[in-house]
């Protein structure tokens, strides 16, 4: 029988071997290969001191030859809960060093285990991926891990905020659980998310393509959209993450973490009375009138490098978060196509479940033509944004700065679609389409007649633009609530934000919708 003491010893044994994961060698290739391990991660991600680690003595159950005597305690995934920043947060962290990360029936178990905790206590969900997918030897059984991964990523959507931070492979079905979650940060270099990896791209279509071209940091945040954020290595992307809790309420019944401003409310910005050019083709940069009305200019964009014509993110009025969409006159005139349109309906969709208003900037020329959009399913795209934007039941607040034409007026948060206070700038220009488009096809023949067409079409959208390329016509019939100098937009904004902040709208008993996917 063992004595106390001895039983004290193997407890530090054991707690040691823990600590340790798949040993030193294995820790010092990581470092190498420029990543920390799971715990590093950890430590650096909770305040001080309040990490909790839970099911630390897990091992795996196999019986694969070979496998049923090499276990590592807590077999390849720290999971816990502490503080971040003061407030309480659940995370699941791959150790890379224990058989690469694979997912094993048992560290499935134990990240299912704390995902239930994290809903039962409404607090966020963080996963920090670093893994070989499904643990090849535990065949189904670790598909099955996947599965139960993949439920609870679905059951906790839109109840608590989740973030996946991939810093390492993270590859095959294993793929599906970040992509259930809200928002994927991507470390450079060192992380890849693919289907099906470079040598069964190659045997399949015959294409030639490396790891990082093919699913690393710069691919998935610019090409695909599948990531919303990437990080410069392990730090920083452990920054990012604490960077956008801190605009996320705890779940879906909180309001999201006010700040005591030290910005004016009240403050007047003449320079946006200069960022509209005078020729209503010329571009400007959306990024320019946001940071000038938001507390202190500070403004977090959520994928920045996709779909570059809509520009989404979060920021402060007095101290009260928003959710920012703003059409981009800057890249392709602003115009609303199908990656610009599922990038706006994901992030309005998020900002509805986790009560935070809309404030949306508008300036869109309409839906781009074209067959490759038409065909893509422009269509069905597009009808996700406006999905989302009549679905949302949060304060919605909308700035026409220059064009609203067509479809993309209704869109973009109208008043018909339940926007609750809409202003426009004085060169606002709410219209079906633009003046040349317009004249063209109401004067084509007048025009094809003059005596001198150029002076006539001149004429014409004169006629035009006088009658519609401004904001009156809309606020005659109560489209608009208000047309103020662009100067006041950020007083104007915070006064209606903070007497809507009590909203409260329902939407029509039902299961759920059937949005246009
Ligand atoms: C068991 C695994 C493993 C896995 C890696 N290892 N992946 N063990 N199951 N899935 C082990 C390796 O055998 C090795 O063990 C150690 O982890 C480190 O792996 P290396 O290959 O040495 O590391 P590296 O060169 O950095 O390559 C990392 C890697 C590669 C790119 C992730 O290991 C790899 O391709 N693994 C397989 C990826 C994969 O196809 N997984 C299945 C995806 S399908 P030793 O003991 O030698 O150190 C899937 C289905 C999910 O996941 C479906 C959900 C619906």
């Amino acid at each position: 029988m063992k004595t106390k003491k001895e039983k004290y010893e193997e407890l530090a044994a054991k707690r040691q071997q823990a600590l340790l994961g798949g040993g030193e060698a294995k820790i010092k290739k990581l470092h190498e290969s420029g990543r920390l391990t799971a715990r590093e991660r950890i430590h650096l991600l909770f305040d001080e001191g309040t990490f909790q680690e839970l099911s630390v003595f897990v091992t795996h159950r196999s019986t694969w030859p070979g496998l049923e005597d090499k276990k590592f305690v807590g077999d390849g995934v720290v999971c816990g809960h502490g503080l971040i920043d003061g407030r309480p947060a659940f995370s699941f962290a791959q150790d890379f060093t224990v058989f690469g990360g694979s997912l094993s029936e048992s560290n499935a178990g134990k990240i299912t285990r704390l995902m239930d905790l994290a809903m039962d206590n409404g607090a966020p969900i963080i996963g920090l991926c670093d893994s070989g997918g499904a643990r090849i030897q535990e065949g189904v059984a670790s598909l099955g891990g996947y599965a139960d991964i993949f439920l609870r990523n679905t059951l906790a959507s839109g109840v608590v905020p989740q973030i996946s931070a991939i810093m390492g492979p993270s590859a095959g079905g294993a793929v599906y659980s970040p992509a259930l979650t809200d928002f994927i940060i991507m470390v450079k270099n060192t992380s890849h998310m693919f289907i099906t990896g470079p040598n069964v791209i190659k045997r399949v279509t015959h294409e030639d393509v490396s790891f990082e071209d093919l699913g690393g940091a710069y691919t998935h945040n610019s090409k695909s959209g599948v990531a919303h954020f990437m990080a410069e290595n392990d730090e920083d992307s452990i920054d990012l993450i604490k960077h956008l809790l801190s605009y996320l309420p705890q779940n879906n019944l909180e309001d999201p973490p006010y700040v005591t401003p030290s910005d004016d409310p009240m403050r007047i910005e003449p320079e946006l009375n200069e960022i509209v050019p005078d020729d209503p083709r010329a571009p400007y940069d959306i990024k320019d009138v946001i940071h000038l009305i938001v507390d202190d200019g500070e403004f977090l964009e959520v994928q920045p490098l996709w779909a570059e014509n809509i520009v989404v993110g979060f920021a402060r009025m007095n101290g009260h978060v928003v959710g920012i969409v703003a059409n981009q006159p800057n890249h392709l005139a602003g115009v609303l196509d199908i990656n610009s349109s599922i990038k706006g309906a994901r992030f309005v969709r998020f900002c509805d479940a986790f009560n935070i208003p809309l404030v949306t900037f508008e300036d869109v020329p309409g839906f781009l033509p074209g067959t490759e959009q038409e065909w893509g399913g422009i269509i069905r795209h597009g009808a996700k944004l406006i999905y989302a934007y009549c679905e949302a039941t949060v304060p919605k607040l909308t700035v026409i700065t220059r064009k609203a034409y067509g479809g993309a007026y209704c869109v973009m948060s109208s008043k018909h679609i339940r926007s609750d206070y809409n202003i426009a700038w004085p060169t606002a220009e709410l219209a079906v389409m633009g003046a040349e488009g317009a004249v063209n096809i109401l004067y084509r023949k007048e025009i094809k007649s003059a005596d001198d067409p150029k002076k006539a079409t001149k004429e014409y959208i004169d006629k035009y633009t006088e009658a519609f390329a401004n904001p009156y016509v809309a606020a005659s019939l109560g489209f608009i609530d208000d047309i103020i100098m662009p100067q006041n937009t950020r007083p104007m904004l915070i006064q209606a934000l903070e007497n809507l902040l009590n909203k409260r709208q329902q939407l029509p008993p039902k299961k759920h919708g059937n949005m246009p996917l």
